[in-house]
C-alpha cells in the first residue's frame, strides 16, 4: 500500500479554547431541565471522558514518531483540546457527585474497559481511539445540529456539552489520520477488517455501558425497573432519539473510502462561535502548547 491521500482539509484550524465552567454556580442535581433521564444519560457520559480523553491521548501520541509535520501539529493540538476536556469533566463530574451521585460503579466500568483496551497492541488501542472519536464526533455533530437535544437544560452545564462539540469536530479527523499513517503499510482489505471488528466491540460495549451506567444514575433518583427502561429508552431512541439520530453516520463508517472530514460540518462550529459563549470561547482561545 502507497501513501494515502488525506482528505482532511487544509485550512481546518484546530483551536483549543481554555474554558471553565460551572465554578461559580452550581447547577441543579438534575440540571438536563429536572428530567432524570436525561441527566442521567448525560452524567453517564462524562464520566467516560476523564479516563476515557486520557486513554486517547496517549494511544494517538504513540504513534506521533515519523508523522507528517501538519498532523504533528494537530496532534498537539488534540492533545490540549482532549487534556483540557478532561480537566472540565472531571469538574463537572465532582459537582455531580457533590449533588448526591454515586458514580464509582461508573468509573469502574470504564476503568475495566481500559484495562482491556491497554492490554492488546497499541495500535489496537489507537482503532478504538479512531473508532469511539467517530462516535464522539457524529455525537458532537447531532447535538449542535439540533436544539432540541439541550432544550430545557442548565445554561453553563449546556455550555460546557457544546463547547466540547465544537472541539470534537475539530480534531475529528486526527485519530483516523494517525490510524492511517500508522497502519500506511497494511493492505487495505486488513485495515477496514480490523477497523470494523473494533467499531462493532466498541459499539456494543458503549451502548451496553452507557445505558447501564444510566440506569444506575435513574435508580439512584428512584426511578427502577420498566419505567426506568421505558424512559431511557424513548429518550435515546424515539424523543429526541439521540442514538437513532446518529445511526446513519455510524453505518458510513464501514463504507470504502470513509474519512471523518467526507462531511465537512464546521458550518456548525461558525454557529457556535455566533452564540454568547462561542464568543467567550473566542477570548480564551490560545495556542496549543
Ligand atoms: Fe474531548
Ligand atoms: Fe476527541
Amino acid at each position: 500500500m502507497t501513501a494515502t491521500i488525506l482528505p482532511t482539509p487544509a485550512d481546518l484550524s484546530i483551536t483549543p479554547r481554555d474554558r471553565r465552567f460551572g465554578r461559580e454556580a452550581a447547577a441543579p442535581r438534575l440540571w438536563h431541565g429536572g428530567r432524570v433521564e436525561a441527566t442521567a444519560i448525560y452524567n453517564a457520559l462524562s464520566t467516560t471522558f476523564p479516563a476515557g480523553e486520557a486513554f486517547f491521548v496517549e494511544s494517538v501520541r504513540a504513534f506521533r514518531d515519523g508523522a507528517p509535520p501538519k498532523l504533528a501539529e494537530e496532534i498537539k493540538a488534540f492533545t490540549t483540546q482532549e487534556a483540557i476536556h478532561s480537566r472540565e469533566h472531571d469538574a463537572f463530574n465532582k459537582r455531580a457527585a457533590r449533588s448526591g451521585y454515586d458514580l464509582s460503579s461508573l468509573e469502574a466500568q470504564v476503568e475495566k474497559r481500559l484495562a482491556v483496551s491497554r492490554s492488546r497492541p497499541p495500535v489496537v488501542s489507537l482503532a478504538a481511539t479512531m473508532a469511539l472519536e467517530h462516535f464522539t464526533a457524529i455525537l458532537a455533530h447531532q447535538l449542535l445540529a439540533n436544539r432540541r437535544h439541550l432544550a430545557g437544560a442548565d445554561s453553563e452545564t449546556a455550555d460546557l456539552w457544546r463547547w466540547h462539540a465544537v472541539e470534537e469536530i475539530e480534531h475529528k479527523g486526527v485519530a483516523y489520520d494517525t490510524w492511517l499513517h500508522a497502519t500506511r503499510h497494511w493492505t487495505r482489505w486488513k485495515r477496514w477488517k480490523v477497523k470494523a471488528k473494533v467499531m462493532l466491540y466498541v459499539t456494543r460495549n458503549f451502548v451496553v455501558d452507557r445505558t447501564s451506567g444510566s440506569l444506575e444514575l435513574m435508580r439512584q433518583d428512584g426511578i427502577t425497573g420498566i419505567q426506568a427502561w421505558t424512559r431511557l429508552l424513548w429518550y435515546l431512541w424515539i424523543r429526541p432519539g439521540m442514538f437513532r439520530k446518529i445511526a446513519g453516520a455510524w453505518l458510513k463508517f464501514f463504507l470504502p473510502g470513509f474519512h471523518p472530514w467526507n462531511e465537512d460540518d464546521r458550518h456548525l462550529l461558525g454557529r457556535y462561535e455566533a452564540t454568547a459563549s462561542g464568543a467567550q470561547s473566542q477570548r480564551k482561545v490560545r495556542r496549543a502548547a
